[in-house]
């Protein structure tokens, strides 16, 4: 599958899934080209037709799109709930386990997504595996000690290279933390990986989602498909 088609499958389950927030809704807005395509349907929606709803944002390039299109945008801390958030995947397997944060926004999504009623994600066929881990793990962690967590990673045999950007600089996130990304290959036990993750001091957060998603809607060449 080319860049193209990946995208137009992208598009049409970033369109599907906007049909899920209606007027007066509290929204969560994920992150990444597929969400791209969810909030340039949304931003459509309220223009052309008047939908009226507030979003919660995972990143501030998320926010800054929302924005551009006079979709309202407010801090997560001034709402007492969200009813669904939208965001997209790296890898989701047969038991919806996932791997997010390929956009380097994993921990604002992953608090955005606990404190949500429903969890959707959006993603192109090419993402449902059988077993998760052949995308990086991204795993965000502090700029100080980073190189002794890599070395910690290292000797534990999972294979880290710390995120640079095009100038060979430290991509930061939006909390200006480092991304290193575990070149796992498969990762078998989930969970038990989640907890040495957590459990290393200098992580803030990992890009493993586990029960986390409440459905799947997959851009589908024969037209989106929901898994859950
Ligand atoms: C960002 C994410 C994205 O949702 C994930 O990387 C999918 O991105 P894309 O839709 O561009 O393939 O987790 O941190």
């Amino acid at each position: 599958m080319d860049k193209a088609q990946q995208d137009a499958l992208k598009k049409a389950a970033g369109i599907e899934a906007a049909k899920l927030i209606q007027d007066g809704m509290i929204a969560g807005l994920g992150t990444g080209s597929t969400v791209r395509f969810l909030v340039d349907e949304l931003g459509r929606r309220v223009q052309e037709e008047g939908l009226k709803f507030t979003g919660v944002t995972t990143s501030r390039r998320t926010q800054e799109q929302a924005e551009g299109y006079g979709i309202k945008i407010v801090n997560i801390d001034d709402v007492d709930h969200i009813d669904i958030t939208i965001d997209g995947a790296d890898e989701v397997d047969k038991n919806f386990n996932g791997i997010k944060g390929g956009g380097a926004a994993l921990l604002w999504e992953k608090i955005v997504a606990i404190n949500s009623n429903k969890v959707v994600w959006i993603v192109d066929q090419s993402k449902v595996v059988d077993t998760i881990g052949k995308f990086p793990l991204p795993v965000e962690v502090i700029p100080f000690g980073n190189g002794q967590v890599i070395r910690k990673f290292e000797a534990k045999g999972y294979k880290p290279t710390l995120r640079l950007d095009a100038a060979g600089k430290p991509v930061l996130t939006d909390e200006n933390d480092y991304v290193v990304d575990l070149h796992l290959g498969r990762i078998d036990h989930p969970q038990e990986l989640a907890e040495d993750l957590i459990h290393t001091v200098g992580v803030v957060e990992h890009g493993l989602f586990l029960n986390m998603v409440d459905q799947v809607i997959v851009g589908d060449p024969a037209g989106p498909r929901t898994l859950i």
